[in-house]
């Protein structure tokens, strides 16, 4: 969910309503809006798109209001729809709550308001803290110590913030476990689960930590802890600007962000390689013994990320023979993994908040195992949390679908991958540098990659009336159809998987019938010839069954190219960098025949790009 809270001399609407559709891309299946006037609650909301609350608006009478807090929702608890949708006041209207998170313990606190004779208007879990704050509040007085009172009260993962019709000029929020970044202007703060919240008024930040509250006027901000002690945030800048958040002449955010990736992939190796080659990490709190010391490595991250993780398996155990597992974090802690000390656990997540990561690397914690995480999104809880940081900097990712902080991700990983071995000793010392070298050279080749992608987007139209979509690929080219299949699935609401190619035949074979589309992502014919030819050989066999192929091979691989029937070539690379070219045809792929489809690119039916719940 995306939340925004504003106190100060502009018209609140405005400024709330702006910030919502920055942060739209965290979940849009709902949004609303409250703001006090005339000592009064206003509210609206509505189920559906953000357009859908600025209708309703359009058909109110919006009092002058310079103090209000809106939000764009994510369904957890209740379906979308105009009653479930946030603001959620208390039984005499006199607050209005906005959540982001799960109140586990709400059925309990449901049954005590309800014996209390309070009536529910909505589903949702959200509803029990606008009430138990309506009547914590009269008794206390100020709305800071109400809202710490209430959280006393809850069990689970929240941000919440609340504006009361007795205190006109403020907006408190509260934050255990979900995103919360404060905003500061000149006489005029904010609040929001990300700075794009805020980015067209400040760049001036504070980043917030667990279980704080932070009540804004427009005289200041101060935060304190869930026990009353005083607190502060810590200030930082931010280092983008409103144009980030911008499509910048491109029909949608994702096409932008296809077309960033080469600038990316630079930004992100810039000055990580030091003079003499090494690796340089953005903050490490563990010394060059402690990654001596590791034995084992578990990768945990979700969706495009996982990908991301599965595919520095194969360069991590190559370069730095050290045993690496990838796990999806959603699944890790619930099975009890064996870790300690000596296993380092990479985390990665763009957005940095992922609930089902953070509670991994929680785990990872305890169990005494070295955290080190990579993510797009600075002071960020992941990064926060984790005892060494690389920073993706793939820049402002709105695209609910991952693109460019993937192939970012990828060139972090990479990084790690080499400085791990780097710091171990390494036995394929020429190998690393000229890898190093070939990876600096990636953003140019992405460069003259996307030049190319209109055969792509010809191709993608060509294939719209399919039922199903097949990925194979082997080695590093299976995590790269598994990604390629998702980018469909999330954008084209097509049915496609991703398959290891030499799996085929133990089963997925048989979905194969006359004209059904496989991808198949073929490795370098050079060096690694074996992996080429036994995919060659899959492509026979999918020939054989009736299956259009379409082989996405390297320039010069005339092998391939005879038995497919479509052919995408992408430049020359390494077989372990190769997924930095590999995937971006299947992002233009599944972006084109999303469009063929009249589907919204940017903002896929049932998704959100931040998913801070488990
Ligand atoms: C959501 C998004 C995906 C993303 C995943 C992990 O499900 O829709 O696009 O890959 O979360 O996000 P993270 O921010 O942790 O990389």
């Amino acid at each position: 969910c995306g939340i925004v809270g504003y106190v100060g001399k502009q018209n609140t609407v405005d400024v709330v309503i702006d910030g919502l559709r920055r942060l739209e891309y965290r979940g849009y299946d709902s949004s609303g809006i409250a703001m006090v006037a005339d000592g009064a609650i206003v509210c609206a909301k509505k189920a559906g798109k953000l357009a859908n609350l600025e209708s309703e608006l359009d058909t109110m009478q919006v009092p002058e209001a310079t103090t209000g807090i809106g939000h764009t929702r994510w369904a957890t608890h209740g379906m979308p729809s105009d009653r479930n949708a946030h603001p959620h006041t208390s039984k005499d209207g006199s607050v209005a709550i906005i959540h982001n998170g799960i109140i586990e313990n709400f059925a309990q606190l449901r049954t005590e308001l309800e014996n209390d004779g309070i009536e529910f208007a909505s589903d949702t879990d959200t509803e029990v803290v606008a009430h138990l704050l309506g009547r914590i509040l009269p008794a206390v007085g100020d709305l800071t110590e109400a809202m710490r009172a209430t959280c006393e009260r809850l069990e689970g993962a929240f941000t919440l913030l609340a504006v009361s019709k007795d205190h006109p000029d403020t907006v408190v929020g509260a934050r255990r476990n979900s995103p919360l970044v404060v905003g500061v202007g000149e006489n005029e703060y904010f609040m929001g689960s990300d700075v794009s919240a805020f980015i067209a008024h400040t760049k001036d930040a504070i980043e917030l930590g667990q279980d704080q509250i932070v009540t804004i006027t427009p005289q200041g901000v101060s935060v304190t802890n869930f026990d009353g002690t005083p607190s502060q945030g810590r200030a930082f800048q931010v280092d983008w600007d409103i144009t980030a958040a911008e499509k910048g002449g491109f029909d949608s955010f994702m096409l932008k962000e296809i077309a960033e990736q080469p600038q990316a992939v630079a930004d992100t190796l810039r000055g990580r390689v030091g003079e003499n080659g090494e690796i340089v990490l953005d903050e490490v709190r563990m010394s060059d013994q402690d990654f001596r010391d590791i034995d084992k490595v578990f990768i945990v991250a979700c969706g495009t990320s996982y990908h991301a993780g599965l595919v520095t398996k194969y360069a991590i155990e190559h370069w730095t023979r050290i045993p690496c597992e990838v796990e999806l974090a959603s699944e890790f802690r619930y099975r009890d993994p064996v870790l300690d000390r000596s296993t380092m656990v990479i985390a990665i997540s763009q957005s940095g908040e992922t609930m089902d990561t953070l509670m991994a690397l929680r785990h990872a914690k305890d169990q005494k195992a070295r955290v080190l995480s990579i993510s797009n999104t600075v002071g960020s809880t992941i990064p926060r949390e984790s005892h060494a940081v690389l920073y993706t900097r793939a820049g402002l990712e709105v695209a609910v679908a991952s693109t460019k902080a993937f192939l970012t991700q990828l060139a972090a990983c990479y990084l790690v991958g080499l400085h791990l071995a780097q710091v171990r000793g390494i036995k394929y010392a020429d190998e690393v540098a000229s890898v190093l070298r070939e990876l600096v050279a990636t953003p140019e080749k992405i460069d003259s990659l996307l030049e190319k992608m209109e055969e792509v987007r010809d191709l993608a139209r060509q294939f719209s009336a399919c039922q199903r979509v097949l990925f194979i690929g082997r080695h590093v080219g299976y995590p790269v159809a598994l990604e390629g299949a998702l980018k469909l699935k999330e954008l084209a609401y097509m049915h496609a998987e991703g398959f290891a190619a030499g799996e085929l035949k133990h089963g997925p074979i048989s979905l194969i019938d006359d004209g059904t589309p496989v991808v198949a992502i073929v490795p370098s014919p050079r060096g690694r010839s074996l992996l080429h030819d036994k995919i060659v050989s899959n492509i026979q066999e999918v020939k054989a069954r009736g299956a259009t192929v379409i082989a996405i091979c390297e320039e010069g691989d005339h092998i391939a190219a005879t038995h497919a029937d479509h052919v995408i070539f992408t430049p020359q690379s390494p077989t372990l960098l190769a997924p930095l070219l590999t995937a971006v045809p299947m992002q233009v792929f599944a972006c084109e025949l999303a469009s063929a489809l009249g589907h919204d690119i940017d903002q896929p039916r049932n998704l959100a790009k931040s998913v801070t719940v488990e």
